[in-house]
């Protein structure tokens, strides 16, 4: 795996120039979740694909600040919203946005991440 030192790009973070994972390690239409270093410390990062577009979101859920899979990498996903595990809010996988359950009107928190031509998907700056 290719790296990117912060001498290569110093406004990033010494791991934020470092692959989460392919495009095609996660399912058209499928979730999983990958642990990155963000500016905050090391956090479980949600990654939803839909084609060459991918979401990502802190797999921290607003309710209650837990992870929102019921199995490490394994997400609720129905008719594009994103369920929590723990007490069920439901969440648009577009925006983020709670539109049912507990925490409803409140959004998960966005990742800055970007798709490279070869499939690979990073941080992007101020992730
Ligand atoms: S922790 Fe997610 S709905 Fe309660």
């Amino acid at each position: 795996m290719d790296t990117v030192t912060s001498a290569d790009s110093p406004s990033e973070g010494p791991l934020s120039g470092r692959a989460l994972c392919r495009l095609d390690e996660i399912p058209d239409g499928g979730a999983t979740a990958v642990d990155a270093m963000l500016a905050d410390g090391e956090e479980s990062v949600i990654l939803l694909r839909h084609g060459e577009q991918v979401q990502a979101y802190l797999n921290i859920c607003p309710h209650t600040a837990r992870r929102l899979d019921y199995a490490p990498g394994k997400f609720l996903l129905k008719n594009n919203t994103l369920i929590c595990a723990v007490h069920g809010a439901t969440f648009n996988q577009t925006d983020g946005l709670c539109v049912a359950g507990p925490c409803r009107g409140e959004h998960l928190r966005m990742v800055p991440i970007r798709v490279e031509t070869d499939g690979t998907i990073h941080l992007a700056p101020g992730a």
